[in-house]
């Protein structure tokens, strides 16, 4: 059943215990009317020393154990994007609401799966997109949502580093991707975002191996064209040395947005001693840094994880769901198929 009961707390079951579980640790601090009350690693020392490092009071390597548990309003995957489906369609099946991080699938095929279980049963999905939570990326759809600009008829999104931190990403057939997938997700559906949501007809990509040797792409552009002839172009890398590099324009009839998330932190400096942590993916802690303040903050994190808490207690419907994730994936597998053939390709999505 799908839930639209009004509750003062919400509990949280969180499903991974590595990265980006640990920023949606570090972002829940700061969520009113919530309590994580377990977490599932596949091992039970790397659950426990999570639920200690974060005074979560369960913590178990037993994943059917915690999709019957008790108490439980609404799981986090953070898990490896090759688990989401059978992870999320075992939450689905037992009627559990929950949240699955980007990119939904590896494939729409997958994605489509998932949306499908999660309808059947009728259990909330929100899709864990951070970027179009990022206070400065929502700042400029206030102004776009006001004229500012006027019509948005181009979006051009960026995002780069030197590669993922987790050697299964390596792996095509487990990652299903490189960075036009795992980054990209985050700019495919910034775009979305930025133009309403209107339909994605057909995309043209280009992707390339230029420093990495690895059997996936690690360069990669990507054209999508929208119902009404809007554009997005994607560019993304896992060739960038500089560490996290996010950035947008945003092109109105009247006006246009220029968005620099790391690269304008208001914090630059010089250091000819070891810094410590800078940045998501720094390579480098002495010499010219420039740290991001309020990480979790800045990249969305905060912002997803209370606008879901919030729709959940008041009943509100989610921003974003597993079918925004499902057309996100549907777009990208166009933009392999163009990589592949060299023309255009439609968007199969239904
Ligand atoms: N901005 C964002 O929203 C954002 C940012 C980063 C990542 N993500 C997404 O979050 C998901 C997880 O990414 P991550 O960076 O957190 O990954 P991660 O640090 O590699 O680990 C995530 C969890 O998966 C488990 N795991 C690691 N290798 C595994 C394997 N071979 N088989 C099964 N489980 C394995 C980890 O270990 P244990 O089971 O041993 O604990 C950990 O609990 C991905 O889908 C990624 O795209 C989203």
């Amino acid at each position: 059943m799908t839930r639209s009961r009004t509750t003062d707390e919400v509990t949280l079951a969180l499903l991974g215990a590595g990265f980006v579980a640990d920023f949606y640790m570090q972002a829940l601090a700061y969520v009113p009317h919530q309590r994580v009350v377990a977490v599932y690693s596949r091992t039970e020392e790397r659950a426990q020393a999570f639920a200690k490092k974060w005074n979560i009071p369960r913590a178990t390597d037993r994943l059917d154990d915690l999709i019957q548990l008790d108490g439980v309003d609404l799981y986090v995957v953070g898990l490896p994007t090759f688990r989401h489906q059978d992870v999320c369609l075992r939450l689905a099946e037992a009627g559990r609401s929950l949240l699955c991080t980007k990119p939904l699938g590896r494939t729409a095929a997958e994605a489509r799966t998932m949306l499908e279980a999660v309808r059947a049963r009728g259990v909330r999905h929100g899709y864990l997109e951070t970027e179009v939570f990022t206070p400065a990326l929502v700042r400029a759809k206030e102004l776009v949502d006001r004229g500012a600009i006027g019509e948005v008829v181009m979006v051009k999104s960026r995002e780069a580093h030197f590669g993922s931190h987790s050697p299964y990403n390596w792996d095509p057939e487990l990652a299903g991707g490189g960075p036009l997938l795992l980054l990209g997700s985050h700019n495919v559906e910034f775009s979305r975002f930025m133009l309403d949501k209107p339909r994605a007809v057909e995309v043209f990509a280009w992707t390339g191996t230029l420093v990495h040797q690895t059997p996936l792409e690690d360069t990669a552009v990507m054209l999508i064209r929208f119902d009404g002839g809007k554009m997005a172009q994607v560019e993304v890398n896992w060739i960038t040395r500089h560490g996290l590099d996010l950035r947008n324009e945003i092109t109105g009839r009247e006006g246009t947005i220029y968005t620099d998330i790391t690269g304008a932190t208001g914090i630059r400096a010089f250091a000819l001693r070891d810094a410590g942590y800078v940045l998501e993916k720094a390579p480098a802690t002495t010499g010219w840094i420039q740290p991001v303040a309020e990480e979790p903050f800045t990249y969305g994190y905060v912002g997803h994880l209370k606008h879901f808490v919030d729709a959940l207690r008041t009943g509100a419907p989610f921003a974003e769901t597993f079918e925004d994730g499902y057309v996100v994936n549907a777009i990208i597998d166009a933009g392999y198929r163009s990589a592949r053939s060299g023309r255009w390709e439609p968007v199969e999505s239904s």
